[in-house]
C-alpha cells in the first residue's frame, strides 16, 4: 500500500505550499480538506462558520477526513483545527505518514496578519488569540509522526526534510 502524506499544523504555517510543492515533486495527487469542505458545502470555510458554527464545521471536516484518509498515495493538506477530534489524527495515521509543520506564534502571525479569510483570526488581538490556540494544540499537533521546522520564509527546508523522511 501507497501511504499518503499528510500535512498538518498551524494556520499559516505553509501546509498548503508545502503540499503543492511535494505533490509536484513526486507527481502526487494534493487534496486540500477545506477545499473539498466549500465544495460540499457551498459556502466558504468563513461563511460556514458565521452562519453554522464551529461546530458544524467541524463535523463537516471530520467527515471529509474520514473519507479521504481511505485513499492511497495522495498528499493531504488539512485544514489548522483537524487535531481537535482524536479521531482525525487515528485515521489519517492508519494510512499515511503524519508531519507537523511547526513554526512559532510570531512566525505565524507575520505571515497571516494580511490575510482576511481565517475566521478564527478575526479578534482585536489576533497574535494573542495565535499564542492561546497554539498553546491549546501544540501537544495534539506534536502528536505527529514527524516535526519539521517551518519558521524560514522559504519551503525547500521543510519539502527536502519531508521528502528525506518519506
Ligand atoms: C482552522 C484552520 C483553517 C480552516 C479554518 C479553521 C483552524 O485552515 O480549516 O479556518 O482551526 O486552525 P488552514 O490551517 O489551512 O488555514
Amino acid at each position: 500500500m501507497k501511504k499518503n502524506i499528510v500535512l498538518i499544523g498551524f494556520m499559516g504555517s505553509g501546509k498548503s505550499k508545502v503540499a503543492r510543492e511535494i505533490g509536484r515533486r513526486l507527481k502526487l495527487e494534493v487534496v486540500v480538506t477545506d477545499d473539498l469542505i466549500e465544495a460540499q458545502e457551498g459556502q466558504t470555510v468563513g461563511q460556514i462558520f458565521a452562519s453554522k458554527g464551529e461546530p458544524y464545521f467541524r463535523d463537516v471536516e471530520q467527515a471529509v477526513i474520514k473519507d479521504v484518509a481511505r485513499r492511497q498515495g495522495v498528499v493531504i493538506d488539512c485544514g489548522g483545527g483537524v487535531v481537535l477530534r482524536k479521531e482525525n489524527l487515528q485515521v489519517l495515521k492508519a494510512n499515511g505518514i503524519v508531519f507537523h509543520l511547526q513554526a512559532s506564534p510570531e512566525v505565524i502571525y507575520q505571515r497571516i496578519k494580511a490575510e482576511p479569510h481565517r475566521p478564527l483570526l478575526k479578534v482585536p488581538d489576533p497574535l494573542g488569540r495565535i499564542k492561546e490556540l497554539y498553546q491549546q494544540r501544540l501537544p495534539l499537533y506534536d502528536q505527529a509522526d514527524h516535526i519539521i521546522d517551518a519558521n524560514d520564509a522559504s519551503i525547500e527546508g521543510p519539502v527536502v526534510e519531508i521528502l528525506k523522511r518519506i
